[in-house]
């Protein structure tokens, strides 16, 4: 469960200082699987950050499945984020490393003499067995999004954070991605919020926020 509460966030842009969040509060249910709409601008990517960690608010509490993570220090802030996953609308796959090593790549710096049981299962429900010893560069975008989510759920995440995923893909890839996705959060009891710019792709989700102004309009 998430439950923000008067989060306020400010950021200098140039010489002015930008209002992005004033007091802004919110509850995600555990296990919900939200939908985040809204124009250019209005900050969607930098609410992801506040929430993964990367960022921190000026005042306001962010709690993330019990955790307080506004009042986290640097350490604990490093240690949580092992423990989210993140999905880009850009990959950020590795181009000289193969499928199976970026997907396993952040797991082994996270857990070095942990084995990873879950791989071959994952790999199976994304459709990318027959492509773990592959290049990125040799890879469709819905594949390699794919990996993506892979590397995302090998931590075995309690929080997913997406950030239009589907940016650089067509429709039917787009659904592809998002029913994967969403379904596999699902069966893992996962909370995702994803943000996206296609009204379509809202249907897979439970609910569906719109910021605009700071604030959401649902
Ligand atoms: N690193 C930064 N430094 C200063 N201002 C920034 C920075 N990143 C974003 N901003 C500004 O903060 C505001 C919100 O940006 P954000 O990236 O959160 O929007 P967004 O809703 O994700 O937009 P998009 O749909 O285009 O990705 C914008 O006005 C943007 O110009
Ligand atoms: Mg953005």
């Amino acid at each position: 469960m998430i439950s923000v509460t008067n989060l306020c966030f400010r950021r200098q842009d140039g010489d002015q200082l930008q209002t992005l969040f004033d007091n802004l509060s919110f509850e995600i249910a555990a296990q919900e699987q939200l939908a985040l709409l809204g124009d250019s601008g209005s900050g969607k990517t930098t609410l992801l950050h506040l929430l993964a960690g990367l960022l921190s608010p000026n005042s306001g509490n962010i709690t993330v499945n019990n955790a307080l993570i506004s009042s986290y220090n640097a350490q604990q802030l490093a240690h949580y984020r092992r423990k989210i996953g993140l999905i880009f609308q850009h990959y950020q796959l590795l181009d000289c490393l193969t499928v199976k090593q970026n997907i396993l790549f952040q797991h082994k710096l996270n857990n070095p003499n942990k084995a990873h049981s879950e791989l071959n299962d994952l790999v199976e429900q994304l459709g990318l067995t027959n492509k773990l010893n592959k290049l990125p560069s040799q890879l469709s975008g819905g594949e390699q999004q794919r990996v993506g989510i892979a590397r995302a759920l090998l931590n075995q995440p309690k929080l997913i954070l997406a950030d239009e995923p589907t940016g650089n893909l067509d429709q039917s890839r787009s659904h592809q991605v998002v029913e994967m996705l969403t379904s596999l959060c699902k069966q893992r009891k996962i909370n995702l919020i994803m943000v996206t710019h296609s009204q379509q792709l809202t249907r897979y989700f439970d609910s569906v926020k719109v910021l605009a102004n700071g604030q959401f309009n649902d």
